[in-house]
Parts: C-alpha cells; sequence; structure tokens
C-alpha cells in the first residue's frame, strides 16, 4: 500500500536528521544569496564540482551588490569551468534585477523568486525551502527519480504528462513544517541512497513502500526516453601560439560558451589567411569530444606555432593571452585543458 504523505515526509525528514548531509558549505547559512548561489550552480553540476566554484565565488562577489556591479567578463572568468554558460549569465543578470527592481534583497516567496532569471520552478522551491522555510515543492532531477520509483510512476520523467503527474505528487507529500530539512532529505536521497545505477534499498527510509522495490523494477524506473542518436557537429580551433601566449576570441554572449574566451573557430587555412599568415604551417592535434545539451561536438585543435605576436592578434574582440593566464582566464574547461599543455607542446615542434 503506497505510504500516506505525512508517513513519507515524516520519514524522510528522521532520515535526514541523523544520516543526511550536513556540512556542505551552503547548509550552515540561511542567506538567501548564498542559498540562490549555491542553487543555480547545482543545478547541472555535481556537489563535489561546485564546493570549490562556491567558495572562490563568495570570495570574490560576497554580496548581490557586489555580483550586480561585477562586470560580465569578472563574472564569466568566476564561472569559467562550471559548464551550461548561460546559467553564469542568467546568475548575473539575476543580481542586477534584484538590485534595480527589489533594492537588493531577495524577494521572499517562491513565487516571487520565480520570475527573476535563471531561476524555475523547482530552483525557486529550493531557495524559499531553505532560506525561510516556505511549503513549496521541488522536482530536480534526483527528486523525479526518488518519485517514479517509490509511487511506481511510469514514462518519461521529461514527458509533460509525466511532469505534470509528479509536480502534483511532489505538491501533496509537503510536510506541514520543517519544510528545509525534507527538501534536504529529497535531495540527499536521491543523492546518496536512491542513485540511478544500484539504489541503496537496504538504508532507505522509504523502502517499506516503494513500488519500484516491491516489484523488483528500481533498474526500470524511471523509463527512458526513446533514443535518437545525438547530433554531432565537428569544427576546428586555432591554437595561435609563440609559446608564450595564444589567441583567443570572447564569444558573443548568445549561444555556446557565450562570453568566454575560445580560440579561433574555422577552417584553418581560411583563419590564417584572415590573420595575413596565409600559408603559415600548422599541424592538427587529437581531436577532442565534448557533449552539450542538444548535440556533440568533435572539436579539433590546430596548432600553429609562431616566432612572435601577429599584428592581427590586436584586433577587436580578440586577445592575446599569456599562457600563465589560461589557468584562470574566463575559458570553457575544453580549452583550459587543451592550453594548458601549450607551451610544452609549442616547444616540442
Ligand atoms: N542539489 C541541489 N541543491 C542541493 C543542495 N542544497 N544540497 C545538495 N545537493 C543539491
Amino acid at each position: 500500500m503506497p505510504a500516506l504523505p505525512s508517513a513519507f515526509s515524516a520519514r524522510l525528514i528522521a532520515w535526514q536528521k541523523n544520516h543526511g548531509r550536513h556540512d556542505l558549505p551552503w547548509q550552515c547559512s540561511r542567506d538567501p544569496y548564498r542559498v540562490w548561489l549555491s542553487e543555480v550552480m547545482l543545478q547541472q553540476t555535481q556537489v563535489a564540482t561546485v564546493i570549490p566554484y562556491y567558495r572562490r565565488f563568495l570570495e570574490r562577489f560576497p554580496d548581490v551588490a557586489a555580483l550586480a556591479a561585477a562586470s560580465p567578463a569578472a563574472v564569466a572568468e568566476a564561472w569559467a569551468g562550471l559548464g551550461y554558460y548561460s546559467r553564469g549569465r542568467n546568475l548575473h543578470r539575476c543580481a542586477r534585477q534584484v538590485v534595480a527592481d527589489h533594492g537588493g534583497r531577495f524577494p521572499a516567496s517562491a513565487a516571487a523568486l520565480e520570475a527573476l532569471p535563471g531561476i524555475g520552478r523547482s530552483t525557486a522551491a529550493a531557495i524559499a525551502a531553505f532560506a525561510w522555510g516556505e511549503r513549496a515543492a521541488i522536482l530536480d532531477g534526483n527528486v523525479k527519480r526518488v518519485l517514479c520509483r517509490h509511487f511506481g510512476v511510469e514514462g518519461w520523467p521529461e514527458a509533460a504528462a509525466v511532469k505534470k503527474t509528479l509536480w502534483a505528487l511532489a505538491e501533496s507529500l509537503l510536510p506541514a513544517a520543517d519544510c528545509g530539512a525534507y527538501t534536504q532529505g529529497l535531495m540527499d536521497l536521491g543523492a546518496t541512497l536512491c542513485t540511478r545505477r544500484r539504489p541503496d534499498c537496504s538504508a532507505c527510509p522509504l523502502a517499506a513502500t516503494c513500488i519500484a522495490r516491491q516489484e523488483g523494477r528500481q533498474g526500470e524506473l524511471p523509463a527512458g526516453r526513446q533514443r535518437t542518436a545525438p547530433v554531432e557537429k565537428a569544427a576546428s580551433f586555432l591554437l595561435l601560439t609563440d609559446g608564450r601566449g595564444v589567441l583567443v576570441e570572447r564569444r558573443p554572449p548568445a549561444g555556446i560558451w557565450g562570453g568566454l574566451l575560445v580560440p579561433p573557430e574555422g577552417e584553418p587555412e581560411a583563419l590564417l589567411a584572415d590573420l595575413g599568415l596565409a600559408g603559415h604551417p600548422w599541424q592538427a592535434l587529437a581531436p577532442v569530444r565534448h557533449s552539450f545539451t542538444h548535440f556533440r561536438l568533435l572539436a579539433t585543435p590546430v596548432l600553429c606555432r609562431l616566432a612572435s605576436v601577429p599584428s592581427a592578434a590586436a584586433r577587436p574582440g580578440r586577445e592575446w593571452l599569456p599562457l600563465e593566464r589560461v589557468g584562470t582566464a574566463a575559458l570553457p574547461a575544453l580549452f583550459r585543458r587543451l592550453l594548458v599543455g601549450l607551451g610544452d607542446v609549442g616547444e616540442a615542434l
């Protein structure tokens, strides 16, 4: 028999108190700025990756006013490597909106938070539950998995009809009080026990009423989407270097890697001709695969070594980035990895 909603939340809250996570850096504060920052960083990124970014970000931008006052380039630099860069841009837009429209204080309800850039329904609920204990339901990927398994919800959780069912379930399960502990419990259960592969049902406080467990269907629920092969795009990137610096361009704000520094993309011969370096020798390096939300990129780095900095490096939108700044500049992780070894590769040629 399915658990009564109160029994579900009561078991989860008790489990969170004894077995949940209590020492994550954002858990020591109910400051809406800190809660918001952590929730946005955690939207598509794992806890272990987020922790150092979260700490550095707070050192650099200790409050919403500091973040709002920062330049887009400074925010892109602090965000670089976390991926999904529209999140970083929306974070900045959101901070500016909080300062401009709300006097520098986050509006204190999930409904009002949801009107801000980069804050969806689930993130708004998580912020409101953690910062003010609001009774608001979250539904992120982990929670969808927990609910699909526990209540035997069929179908792909991202399908509109299934999502509607899951939201209704999530709302109906909310406890009358202790919404912060309940929300953290749901997140912790999904992250630590009710994992995608090999869930640890023997330690789960909800196991007695879990349909997936009763029916041995933990591996089938939640159901996947009928998959089509991912679209793959290929592109070349010119790594033009004199062994001390490398040419990069600031990408336009919209699109992949928006606002970040990236080596010029295009056909090597055409790029070199455009730089006044037609016919200069170059060498294609091993291609690198990178997955984005809607496609996979096969990036071929093309190395071209020069004796000195070309004058075309001074054009607007371009920078000659010193190699010692590669570790901290606003580069996507893919290029940071490639460029870190550039001094050595250049020397070897
Ligand atoms: N994922 C999303 N929000 C989280 C939080 N507050 N703690 C741990 N993991 C999370």
